[in-house]
Parts: structure tokens; sequence; C-alpha cells
């Protein structure tokens, strides 16, 4: 608890750039939640660098992450925005976290499997690892909710065993963070294959609409979304491809899916992705011009990655040194 509310902590990687699954899934959902409870969203770099990255793409990337942050409607006084490199609390937790987490654990991360798979050449530590990073950054700031994902559960549901592993030792350390499912619905799915969610690492650059893409790149992307052979604006499972849109129509108009198939109905699939193209360039204008103003203004941004990275080591060190006691570690005399 902080001032009487509950600690929510989420963060996002800053590879890749954002898509429209990442602020329909969760960005715009964030913003509903300020009120409600002491929101922490991290730009989790230190995370990135699991995977190879290209330093000054990296940079810029956690840049305008976090300026994205603010431009899709994140309060920068009311939610505590800021990079995870900032923090060292979080390697230093991570670390005595490490010592608490057996291997067996960390082998059974499906995450880890398929990255490990996929960079088979730079299977590294810090990718098996990643995890308990994950606990640090959770259990630092005695988070209550975290707002994740279905693919972020059993991360989740580790930084819990952990947790309890520690409390059951030492005591009532940390407290206990749920998952935060929010509400359902935008779940974003590629709109090359439906099968596949839409994802900022997907190489075909067809299958995601980035928050950045200009309307025209918008129009182009979702007249190549692919679709089923049943030529019908029709909710059903049977149509993934459509189902998808009709949920991405949803999401930017605030229609129900019964309310689009009533709009379409007798209309073919060309009518329907350009109004889900233009819906959908329509939500991002905004979002995008704030951005560009929000960029120019250097002095404001380095203002709030300054204040906030302090907010944020503040609780975090109240944690730090509470747990570095805990395990044994000499009293600091400075
Ligand atoms: N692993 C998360 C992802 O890739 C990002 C993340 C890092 C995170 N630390 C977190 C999410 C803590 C929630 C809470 O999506």
């Amino acid at each position: 608890m902080i001032d009487g509310k509950k600690v929510l902590f989420s963060g996002m990687q800053s590879t890749g750039n954002l898509t429209l699954g990442n602020y329909l899934g969760a960005l715009k959902n964030w913003v509903a939640l300020s009120d409600e409870y002491e929101c922490f969203y991290s730009v989790v770099d230190m995370h990135s660098i699991t995977v190879r990255q290209e330093p000054a793409g990296l940079r810029k990337r956690a840049r305008n992450l976090l300026t994205l942050y603010i431009a899709a409607g994140l309060d920068p006084d009311k939610n505590c925005i800021y990079y995870q490199s900032h923090v060292s609390g979080h390697a230093e937790l991570a670390w005595i976290l490490n010592c608490f987490t057996y291997t067996g654990e960390l082998n059974r991360m499906t995450q880890f499997k398929d990255k490990a798979a996929k960079h088979a050449d730079n299977i590294n530590a810090g990718l098996y690892t990643y995890p308990v990073l994950m606990a640090a950054d959770i259990l630092l700031y005695q988070a209550d909710v975290v707002p994740v994902g279905k693919d972020q559960l059993q991360h989740l549901e580790i930084t819990r065993d952990i947790a309890q592993r520690f409390n059951a030792i030492y005591g009532d350390v940390f407290t206990i963070p749920e998952p935060y499912m929010g509400k359902a619905g935008a779940n974003i799915r590629s709109l090359q294959n439906p099968e596949k969610k839409m994802s900022k690492s997907d190489e075909n650059a067809n299958a995601s609409i980035y928050l950045m893409d200009d309307p025209d790149t918008v129009i182009r992307k979702f007249k190549r979304a692919v679709t089923d052979l049943d030529a019908s604006v029709r909710y059903r499972e049977e149509q993934p491809g459509i189902k998808n849109l009709i949920e991405i129509y949803c999401a930017c108009t605030g229609k129900t899916p019964a309310e689009t198939e009533k709009e379409f109905d007798g209309k073919g699939y060309s009518e329907f992705k350009l109004a889900v193209g233009e819906a959908v360039a329509g939500v991002l204008k905004p979002i995008q011009d704030r951005f560009y103003e929000l960029s120019k203004d250097k002095a404001y941004i380095d203002g709030i990655i300054k204040k906030n990275a302090e907010k944020a080591d503040y609780y975090a060190m109240k944690t730090l040194r509470k747990v570095q006691k805990k395990v044994g570690f000499p009293e600091r005399v400075r």
C-alpha cells in the first residue's frame, strides 16, 4: 500500500516497436487504472539485453517507449514511468532472489524454451534467469496487482512462488502479487495469421499495426489482412481472421460485435476492412500527434525520467534494505 492505495506494477520491453495489440491489450487499460492504484510502469531495458541489441537502437527505442506511455495517456505525475536500468535495486534484488529460485523451476519456463530455440547461438544466463529479474521488478515495489498477458502468467506464478518461499523463511517481507487480467476482448491477433498474437517481434511487418504507422500504411495492412472463405462479416470462432478484425473494430469504436455484424450485414470484406483501417487510424492519430509534440520537448521528458527514477528508487530501496537485512548482509555504515 502506498498512501492508502494498492500498488500496481507492469512493464514493457523496449525491443521492437509497440503494436496496436500492445495498446489495445495493455496500455489503453493501464490509463484507466491510474486513479485506483499507485502505478509503476517500467521500460524494462534490462530484460531487453537478454537478446542481443544494437546500443543506439536500444537507447532510442527505450526513449520512444517511455514517451509513448505518456502519449497514450498515462499521466507521468500520477504514474511512475521510469527506466528499469535507472534503479539499481532491480539488479540487486534479482541477485538475492536468484539464490531462492531453483534451476528446476527455471527449466520449466516455456518462454525460455521458446527463446532459446529462437536464439540458439546466444542462450545466455540472463535469458535463463529472466523470470527472476521480473520477480524482482514486481516484489521490489510490493505490488498487489500485475496486469499481464496470458504469455506472462507463468512468470507471475514463479514470482509468487519465490515470494512465498522467501516469506516462509524470513517472515512477511513481500506482498504476494495477483495477476490483473483486465477486461476480456482486447486480445489482438496477427493480421497475417490469427493463430498467433500480434507481436512486436513478428518478422512480417504486415502482420502487425505499429502505433506509429501512418494512415495509409494502416489501411494498406488491413486490406491485406487474411480473412476467411465465407465472405460475410460474422463474429464466429470458425472465422478467426474476421473475428480478430471485428474485435479490433469494436475496441476502436466502442461498438459490440453484434452491432458490427448488423452494420456490415450484406456488405463485403473490402468495405469492412476499410472501415476497420479508418477506425484504427483515427485512434492512432492523436497518440502520434502527442508523441511528436512530446518528443520535441527534451527537457520535459528528461525531467520526468529523473523525477520518476527518484520516486521508484525510494520505494525500491525501502524493500531492498529490508531484504538485505533479512538475509544477513552486514549493517551499512554509509
Ligand atoms: N516480461 C514482460 C513481457 O515481456 C515484461 C516485464 C518485465 C514485466 N518485468 C515485468 C511485466 C514485471 C509485468 C511485470 O511482457
